[in-house]
């Protein structure tokens, strides 16, 4: 998720009508502080004045329960949730391939703790222990790299790991619609140094014309493989190609297509390059594996280096025993025919879905890996529209600015491999409610 927030737009949505109730009501229900000398109070004044802040806010308390918040009281076996006083299909998990539930997942994360304890108790450059490096052994052996770098998630890989690449003299071009911690990434590598150009749009021409005339030692061009509210591919083919004419690399946030597409469901990148031995590739841990964690694909060389170079790896704590040990066990399924099996169950649902929606005559994105989100549009319409499936006993993401563009707001609906045909046609009666109720069509 980027943020499309820009300087100015809150001057754009103020002349917006949910504003208008944001405005009137926040001066009245604003409690008033025990004591208004205190900094924190004066904290609390100044952050809550910010006018997106305030909006986020009111809609928060306006559509409570759209967003899953608070209030889920018991996870059930399939994807039914139970909320207060509800229960609910939840189409908003990241656990694609259902191994949030998976027998042996489980088994191993116990088996993990019993062998290691909870936690190892100390950052990795200070105790490495040897669960850690047969997981990232087996990473590799799947994702048929040399090696690969366990971080403990991807916001964390991203930000150790992006600063670490590039220094005064190098460039660092960054996708404008790339994944939020790619974003805060390249702000550090900024105040390190680094020249920072953000391609928008994401094409082989927009690279071609920044690299044509910007002048560096080295150049990383950083990028989504899949975005995470759209469900989109980026065009990676087309801009390595680029990236290697200019002497760059490629580094791929590839978190929604680890386990998803490509050749052993080895992401986005290895599916849509020839090769990835010009690429860093990042895969997430914790979407389609359901355990914690990230890792970024590379040679043992320059895994020593990376160790060296990623505050996050040394300053910061690892992924935990236990989930090493089922990350272990979710590289076995990887390469098993048991994750063929999964993965076909979940490109049924899919094809299900999309094939409903476009019957429907919905405009929707997506698909290729396992989020299809359907165009709504302003930010209120999308919360009710969320809502009005919410009622009917679906939950979907009301994805709404600043995650997409102002009046670009969409239902994120996230399929998994352990949701029933009937879940995906009671979705699809919900969504032929909200195009009836918002006059929503194929425009
Ligand atoms: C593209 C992308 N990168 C990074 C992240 C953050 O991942 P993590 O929760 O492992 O930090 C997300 C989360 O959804 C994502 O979609």
């Amino acid at each position: 998720m980027t943020t499309f927030f820009r300087e100015g737009d809150s001057q754009e949505i103020a002349s917006e009508s949910v504003w208008a109730t944001a405005s009137s009501s926040e001066p009245a229900s604003r409690p008033k502080a025990a004591n208004q000398n205190l900094a924190i109070e004066q904290l609390k004044e100044r952050l809550g004045e910010d006018r997106v802040t305030r909006i986020a806010l009111n809609f928060l308390d306006k559509f409570m329960g759209v967003h899953l918040k608070d209030g889920v009281i018991d996870w059930m076996e399939d994807r039914r949730l139970g909320m207060v006083g509800q229960e609910v299909v939840n189409f908003g998990s990241d656990s694609f391939l259902g191994y949030d539930r998976n027998e042996q997942v489980q088994a191993a994360i116990v088996d993990g703790m019993n062998e290691w304890g909870t936690h190892n108790g100390s950052s990795r450059a200070f105790g490495n222990i040897a669960l850690c490096e047969e997981a990232e052994r087996r990473l590799a052996r799947w994702m048929g790299v040399e090696d690969t770098l366990i971080y403990p998630s991807v916001t964390l890989a991203n930000i150790g790991l992006l600063p670490g690449l590039v220094g005064k003299r190098d460039l660092l071009v960054l996708d404008r619609k790339s994944h939020d911690s790619l974003h805060q990434s390249a702000m550090i590598a900024k105040g390190n140094g680094a020249k920072v150009v953000l391609m928008d749009p994401c094409t082989a021409d927009a690279l071609e014309e920044i690299l044509r005339v910007e002048d560096y030692d080295g150049c990383v061009v950083a990028v989504d493989g899949i975005y995470s509210m759209t469900g989109e591919l980026a065009p990676l083919a087309e801009l390595d190609e680029v990236t290697r004419a200019h002497g760059g690399i490629l580094y791929v946030d590839d978190a929604h297509g680890t386990g998803l597409v490509g050749p052993k469901g080895r992401g986005a990148a290895s599916m849509l390059l020839e090769s990835i031995d010009n690429a860093l590739v990042v895969g997430s841990l914790s979407k389609a594996f359901s355990c914690l964690g990230a890792f970024v694909t590379c040679d043992t060389r320059l895994k020593r280096i990376l160790k060296i170079r990623s505050s996050t790896f040394i300053f910061g704590g690892p992924v935990p025993p236990p989930y090493l040990a089922a990350i272990c066990k979710v590289c076995d399924i990887l390469e098993s025919p048991e994750h063929d099996e999964h993965l076909r169950k979940l490109r049924q649902m899919i094809r299900q879905l999309t094939d409903g929606i476009r019957s429907l005559g919905l405009k929707f994105s997506g698909g290729e890996a396992a989020i299809i989100a359907v165009t709504i549009g302003d930010i209120e319409q999308t919360f009710k529209a969320g809502k009005v499936l919410f009622d009917r006993g679906y939950y979907v993401q009301s994805a709404t600015y600043p995650a997409v563009p102002i009046m670009g707001g969409v239902l994120r609906i996230q399929v998994n491999a352990n949701h029933s045909p009937e879940d995906i046609a009671g979705l699809l009666k919900g969504l032929a409610a909200v195009k009836t109720e918002f006059k929503l069509g194929r425009s």
